[in-house]
């Protein structure tokens, strides 16, 4: 006996393409600077001497994060959104705009 799956799956069309524009704007690197006012209980700005985490002066000079991935936006993104190890998780905390914000601020230093 033979059990032929007709699988006609799932034929879904998955429709995504809802225009729900991300209506965050590039970030500011000044508002951002307002963001990191939270961030700075356990990051340094001005050196890379460890707080609570890591100093993050030229973040964005260096080759690699902590975690071992490259330092680019996407990366770093996903660090404040999740956390990890000592880090808290903003991912629901702050608007995107606060992120693009932060990030710009990061840049900078
Ligand atoms: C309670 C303390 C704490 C706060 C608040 C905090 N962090 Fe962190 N953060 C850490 C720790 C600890 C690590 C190191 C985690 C690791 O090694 O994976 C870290 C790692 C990071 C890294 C990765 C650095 C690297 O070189 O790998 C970034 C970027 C970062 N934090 C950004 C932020 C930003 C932006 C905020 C504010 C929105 C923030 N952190 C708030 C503790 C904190």
């Amino acid at each position: 006996m033979r059990n032929w799956i007709v699988g006609c799956a799932v034929g879904a069309v998955l429709v995504v393409g809802s225009a729900a524009q991300d209506k965050a704007k590039p970030g500011d690197a000044a508002k951002g600077k307002d963001v990191f006012d939270q961030c700075s209980v356990c990051h340094n700005a001005d050196t890379e001497e460890t707080k609570v985490g890591p100093g993050l002066k030229g973040l964005f000079k260096h080759a690699k994060l902590a975690n071992g991935k490259p330092v680019n936006e996407a990366n770093v993104r996903e660090k404040i959104n999740d956390g990890g190890n000592g880090m808290p998780a903003y991912g629901d905390q702050l608007s995107d705009q606060d992120k693009n914000d932060v990030i710009a601020y990061l840049k900078t230093l």
